[in-house]
């Protein structure tokens, strides 16, 4: 079937289509072909900010939907038989902000009237979850049997999240972080650092150049017996370590030197709790995704630390980040099941 599927819950607006099949049982995972994905970023309109201004962003998504829109359907006859051959539209409703999330709301439910056209909500973290799916390269084919029972972390920027998975449709959340997100770590260091937003991109650029070792920033939690994290003691250390040294993030080598030992310290957290998740569940693959794992570093990390044990599977580059795509994938997974979110935002909908 094909889905058009649209994402607006914080400063992305996405639109794509995706033709979907598959996937009826836990044993035959899905497989997805997208055939149009747009995405058109705020950052620049956010970035002297510092961060995402929701009423900036819902004006943003209504007036680059119709944009996208119109570039995936045209008008006229390419739009009709467009239509024609869409099966399900489908709306991210949480989590999310919720302005941003009402106005992709509000589109879909204008499309599915003007169209005809079923309706189904989508969960963000979902979509993350399963974006491992999209876009595989040819040849590059996954086996329920190989993959599952596996273990999937979550690391975007509003969510740290670690889920034991059964199959694609079963899961447990085995632990979250209790305070900041490690991508809002990510992005609140950089601002300490005097980078621009968003951080992430910009402390892993900079972390390429100085030594991991130089500062024993804490891990926190990291010897807890659980699955949870904490990361916002990381990031006031940071804080306290300038206040402690100033002048210091004005040398470009001991900058370089507090990124890299910031996202040492970051990563330390992450493997451990993984790799422990990983060893008591006896899984057979790790499922890393969301907007920090973009990050080679860490991408890098985990192969390292468990690629011997386990598959390792990271989303498409293009996909990390926030995009309509996953969505189609999040809403078609659930449609398989006979399940879908009501069409109402959900700004703290949860896994
Ligand atoms: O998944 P995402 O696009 O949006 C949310 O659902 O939150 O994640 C955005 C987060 C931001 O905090 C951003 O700084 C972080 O992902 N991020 C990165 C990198 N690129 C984006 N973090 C670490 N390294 C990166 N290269
Ligand atoms: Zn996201």
């Amino acid at each position: 079937m094909k889905i058009l599927s649209i994402e607006t819950s914080c400063d992305e607006t996405s639109l794509a289509v995706v033709e979907a099949k598959g996937g009826r049982t836990p044993f035959d995972l899905p497989q997805f072909r997208i055939e149009k994905s747009l995405v058109a970023s705020q950052i620049n309109i956010h970035r002297p900010f510092g961060g995402v201004v929701p009423n900036l962003a819902k004006r943003e998504h209504l007036k680059n939907l119709p944009i996208l829109y119109n570039q995936i359907f045209g008008t006229g006859n390419k739009e009709k038989t467009l239509w024609d051959k869409i099966d399900l539209i489908a709306v991210t409703v949480g989590p999310g902000l919720e302005p941003a999330l009402w106005s992709g709301i509000e589109f879909a439910k204008e499309l599915a009237k003007r169209n005809n056209k079923p309706l189904a909500g989508a969960n963000h973290l979902e979509g993350h979850l399963y974006s491992f799916l999209l876009k595989r390269a040819a040849g590059n084919k996954l086996k329920a049997s190989e993959s599952f029972p596996a273990i999937a972390l979550i690391v975007s920027g509003g969510h740290t999240i670690l889920l034991q998975m059964d199959n694609l449709y079963r899961w447990r959340k085995i632990g979250e972080t209790r305070d900041d997100a490690v991508g809002e770590a990510y992005d609140k260091v950089a601002r300490l650092l005097g980078l621009e937003y968003p951080g992430g991109p910009e402390i892993e650029k900079l972390a390429r150049l100085g030594n991991p070792k130089v500062i024993d920033f804490p891990r926190p939690m990291i010897y807890h017996r659980n699955y949870d994290f904490s990361f916002s003691g990381l990031k006031t250390s940071v804080r306290y370590y300038l206040a402690t040294h100033p002048g210091i993030e004005k040398k470009p080598g001991a900058k370089a030197d507090i990124a890299a030992s910031f996202q040492a310290a970051a990563f330390d957290v992450l493997s451990h709790k993984t790799g422990r998740a990983i060893y008591a569940s006896g899984a057979k693959s790790l499922l890393v995704s969301g907007g920090v794992s973009i990050n080679k570093a860490l991408r890098r990390r985990f192969q390292k630390d468990f690629g011997r044990e386990v598959k390792v599977y990271f989303p498409h580059r293009e996909l990390c980040n926030d995009n309509a795509a996953m969505i189609a994938a999040a809403s078609y997974i659930r449609f398989v099941q006979g399940k879908k979110y009501r069409p109402v935002a959900q700004a703290n909908l949860n896994m």
